[in-house]
């Protein structure tokens, strides 16, 4: 017992230590002092609640968007620094330059470019919908008005609100499917590979409807005017669709990938 709490003392001061020097790089007159360069850092904000997208294993955020942007930043030789907040909170940090960006699979439509800028698209994706296996609904017009359980702030959201149905918005896509479980709302809608990641763990209770409510397509959100930032990110998401890097992001998440 008392070796692990030594253990774990020694650990919680190295993990200090290699945060402050991290800090330290990012100030002005800062530097690595292995490879005498400071990498610039590139500021992201993510909802790290949406898998295969974007999730914790353990205290670490991993997903398909955090690999992708890794190999993006390597191509532009940044360094990223990855904050988790609730999602609406993503999208609002990228609009008001809080943060450089919002990577947390974000579909990029009409009404949010007049608030932010997106780079090209990376992912096709849809709105699913999730019901209880052994329940009466079987098909998307079976749901007419009734009650559905969603992530507050997205797409999915907006969708059922525009479309009469009663909504019942959680912070999180994993609050909203057990608001399913429960018997308290009749389905969930969410983003195609993420309904079919959280239904996958109810142990069959739950199904992914064939039939897709949307079709979306996700990008990277940034502040209105950030031109340059979106060239160069561009310019690095087109080499690594180019050399397949993205292709096997995706396929270790078992993403479809869609060259365009
Ligand atoms: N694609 C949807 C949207 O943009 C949902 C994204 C939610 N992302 C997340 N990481 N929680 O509204």
């Amino acid at each position: 017992m008392k070796r692990t709490k030594l253990l774990s003392l020694v650990l919680a001061i190295i993990m200090l230590a290699a945060v402050l020097t991290a800090c330290g790089g990012g100030a002005a007159n800062g530097g690595n002092a292995n490879d005498g360069e400071t990498k610039k850092v590139l500021t992201v904000a993510t909802n790290a609640e949406f898998p295969p997208f974007e999730y914790f294993e353990g205290e670490k955020i991993v997903g398909a968007d955090i690999d992708m942007m890794e190999a993006i930043a390597e191509k532009m030789g940044v360094t990223l620094e990855i904050t988790h907040i609730d999602f609406d909170a993503a999208l609002t940090g990228a609009a008001t330059g809080k943060y450089d960006i919002a990577l947390s699979g974000i579909t990029a439509n009409d009404e949010r470019r007049k608030n932010m800028a997106f780079t090209d698209d990376y992912y096709v994706a849809s709105q699913a919908v999730i019901v209880m296996a052994e329940g009466e609904y079987k098909k998307v017009e079976d749901l007419a008005g009734k009650t559905i359980s969603c992530q507050e702030g997205t797409t999915g959201e907006q969708y059922l609100l525009d479309n009469e149905y009663k909504v019942q918005s959680f912070k999180t896509g994993a609050e909203a499917i057990s608001a399913l479980t429960a018997g308290k709302v009749d389905a969930v809608v969410i983003d195609d590979a993420v309904a079919k990641a959280l239904s996958e763990k109810q142990n069959g209770k739950t199904v992914v409807l064939d039939e897709p409510m949307t079709k979306e397509n996700y990008a990277i959100a940034t502040k209105l005017g950030n031109d340059e930032l979106i060239s160069e990110i561009n310019a690095a998401l087109a080499e690594i669709k180019a050399d397949g890097t993205l292709a096997k992001i995706f396929e270790k998440y078992e993403l479809a990938f869609d060259a365009e």
